[in-house]
């Protein structure tokens, strides 16, 4: 193997309105699709589409959406051997809101992923040593997030942190232990407590992150592009322009096409252009998962910009 994600699957239940209900009104909204996500499963199964050679650490809930959770992995190519039941759990879940400015807004429900345990990376330890990359988000315990870095820095494995959804107390030790830690802006503020409405306000909360001992800083800006800053160094990539439906899971997807072109090319700079240029290819399809294109459609859209 050469990339793991240890991290979340959820199953998205994406309703597309440009209104929430108030207490105790009832709406119609005029559509409505299932799909499988999470940011773990997510980011595992666009390596894999690629190409990518990925295996997945996580735990499905005892309940009927867990089988096609794993078969879904199963058929994107994901290795599944360490995807485990959570007894008595149920599947982590996430109401997904999308408008017509094609804006998301998730509320996650972790369930299973909550039982995803440092025990499980000792079960997986001896696949997991033959790995070069690591991803890891915090849709499961700190605790685990926490092991699986020291795990991954006493074999020389190189990890991604993508601290989503952000949490103020991340320990940012951790996050200074990975090669690359990847946040959205939103996450960036919650992160910082600063303004990251302008591109100004974006490096300088960068830069209070990496003066605390950040090494690859990379942040995604949605419709902003992407931009990668380090102790002494600034890179920006300019967006793809596109016609975004649903943006849904699209960090994820960049996520998981910058893994992949940095474990085959080892250039940051090249697997955040091709990450920012897949991002955008998922955003002109609705869902998560189902919108991440593979290598063929991946060529074919890059052919039309
Ligand atoms: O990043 C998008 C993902 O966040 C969705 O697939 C949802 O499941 C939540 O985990
Ligand atoms: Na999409």
């Amino acid at each position: 193997m050469q990339i793991a994600v240890i991290g979340s699957n959820m199953v998205d239940l994406i309703t597309y309105t440009n209104s929430l209900p108030k207490a105790g009104e009832t709406l119609e909204a005029p559509d409505f699709a299932i799909g499988c996500g999470g940011k773990g499963a997510n980011q595992a199964v666009a390596a894999a589409k690629l190409g990518g050679n990925v295996m997945m650490i996580s735990k499905v809930g005892d309940d009927l959406f867990a089988p096609n959770t794993v078969a879904n992995l199963q058929q994107q190519g994901v290795d599944t051997r360490y995807v485990t039941t959570a007894p008595g759990t149920s599947s982590g879940v996430a109401p997904i809101f999308v408008d017509d400015q094609s804006q998301n807004r998730i509320l996650i429900i972790k369930g299973a992923n909550q039982q995803l345990k440092p025990a499980d990376i000792d079960d997986a330890a001896e696949a997991l040593t033959s790995c070069k990359l690591m991803i890891l988000q915090l849709e499961i315990p700190l605790e685990t997030v926490y092991y699986a870095i020291d795990f991954a820095r006493q074999h020389n494995i190189k990890v991604i942190l993508n601290p989503a959804p952000a949490v103020a107390d991340l320990d940012i030790q951790y996050a200074c232990k990975c090669d690359f830690f990847m946040p959205n802006e939103t996450e960036l503020e919650i992160l910082t407590g600063m303004p990251v409405s302008t591109d100004e306000e974006v490096q300088l909360a960068g830069q209070s992150l990496l003066k605390r001992g950040l090494k690859n800083l990379i942040i995604t800006l949605g419709s902003r592009g992407s931009l990668w800053m380090t102790g002494d160094d600034l890179h920006h990539v300019a967006p793809t322009p596109v016609k975004a439906v649903d943006t849904s899971g699209a960090g994820d997807a960049f996520i998981g096409c910058f893994a992949y072109v940095l474990v085959k090319t080892g250039d940051i700079a090249e697997a955040m252009s091709q990450a920012s240029a897949y991002a955008a290819c998922s955003v002109t399809g609705r869902g998560t998962q189902r919108s991440y294109p593979d290598a063929d459609s991946f060529q074919r859209f890059l052919n039309v910009q």
